[in-house]
């Protein structure tokens, strides 16, 4: 069997194989609760074979929304939709799993299809006003967005309490694994980077000093998340400008977060500064998952324009990481893990395996009549059923 279809488990939870839906934000909560549309856009990832579902970036609390979209877990009332998607995750063989955040500095701004840039005249027009935003300095994310305050000791121990109360809601939403997001600019991140963390007091300065607010958190999630489930954290491995954080750094931290009870390093990188440009290309950050899964001695999550079966194959083969993450292929093809097993395990035509079972027997039927027809059986692009 090939490696992307071998089950992991960590902890208590088996993961059925090494395919992940990696986070993606979908702008389209109101007030934080999720709906139908997250409903079917995550649940049609457990029918597509995917092995953990992550649910987007969810706010801690309300100014911690990157925008007015954002799903949260700052209240119980929150909890009942997340449940439903995580409940039908589960029956149909993902693990459901939710990444929780605060957007630090990089908080209120537009959805991607309204600009991406500081809410303006359109959104305000419809009442979605701007927020106060806050960070570990006084430094805005670029010219002409918003300056955050500077967080306080007290407003830093508030946000850990948000982290924890956040953890125990998804916990009664019946997630198996939590993430920390710590990647992409956002608050956590922006603590560890020399480039937006300018502090003199114990969480800013040197490097141990720019770890401890985001390992304190990390600290505070472990202990609140049961024993037997396990946690995620994603970085940026690299901030890609100079003095920024390397993947030394990375390395580092990541060794911390080992020794706290973290299970699973997810790498991906940049967003810190519009300077820090990511080089693009095939799996462009699986080196940064390769040395911390090496160097830091636990397990990593690959990610980045990994879009081919073969591809994350020979990543997993390889031994560069132990979870392949997916996020825009996911979105084209939802399908991605049944239509990767057939091409690796080169089954016959006519098998339809850990497709729904509803499914299978009408697709081997359609795969023959196909066949009788001389017309060719595709079921993705690079399924390569003849
Ligand atoms: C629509 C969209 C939303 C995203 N939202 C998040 C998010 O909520 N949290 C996060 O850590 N990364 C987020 N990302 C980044 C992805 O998880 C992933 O790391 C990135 O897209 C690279 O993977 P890919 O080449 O497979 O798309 C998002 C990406 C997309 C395309």
């Amino acid at each position: 069997m090939a490696t992307l279809f071998e089950p992991i488990t960590l902890r208590s939870i088996t993961v059925t194989n090494r395919t992940m839906v990696s986070p993606m934000c979908m702008y389209s909560a109101k007030d934080g609760v999720a709906d139908d549309f997250h409903f079917v856009h995550l649940g049609r990832f457990a029918l597509g074979g995917w092995g953990l579902v992550m649910v987007e970036a969810t706010a801690v609390e309300p100014r911690g929304r990157i925008t007015h979209g954002d799903l949260g877990l700052w209240s119980d009332e929150q909890i009942a939709p997340l449940a439903r998607i995580a409940s039908f995750l589960k029956k149909h063989g993902a693990v459901p799993a939710i990444q929780l955040a605060h957007a630090g500095r990089k908080a209120s701004v537009q959805r991607p299809w309204e600009g991406d840039g500081p809410l303006a005249e359109a959104q305000f027009r419809v009442g979605e006003k701007p927020w106060d935003v806050v960070g570990p300095s006084a430094l805005p994310f670029d010219e002409g967005w918003l300056k955050p305050t500077e967080l306080s000791t007290s407003e830093l121990e508030q946000i850990k309490d948000a982290f924890v109360a956040s953890v125990r809601r998804a916990l009664d939403a019946g997630f198996e694994v939590i993430e920390m997001h710590a990647a992409h600019g956002y608050l956590l991140n922006s603590f560890l980077s020399p480039l937006s963390n300018h502090r003199t007091d114990q969480y800013g300065g040197g490097r141990d000093a720019r770890f401890r607010f985001p390992l304190e958190v990390a600290e505070a999630m472990r202990l609140a998340w049961p024993d037997h489930l396990p946690m995620f954290v994603r970085l940026s491995a690299s901030d890609y400008v100079e003095g920024g954080v390397t993947i030394d750094d990375t390395v580092e931290f990541a060794k911390k977060l080992r020794q706290l009870g973290v299970d699973v390093v997810d790498l991906s990188s940049g967003g810190i500064s519009p300077k820090g440009i990511p080089p693009r290309g095939y799996g462009f950050q699986v080196p940064f998952a390769e040395r911390v899964r090496k160097n830091a001695e636990v397990a990593t999550a690959a990610v980045g324009l990994i879009t081919r079966p073969e591809q994350a194959e020979q990543i997993l083969s390889s031994g560069q990481s132990d979870f392949i993450a997916i996020a825009r292929e996911a979105l084209a093809d939802p399908n991605w893990p049944l239509h990767a097993r057939r091409t690796l395990d080169q089954q016959g035509s006519d098998h339809f395996e850990g497709w729904p079972t509803q499914y299978q027997v009408w697709l081997s039927k359609r795969a023959r009549v196909l066949r009788e027809l001389d017309a060719p059986v595709t079921d993705g692009d690079f399924a390569g059923v003849k």
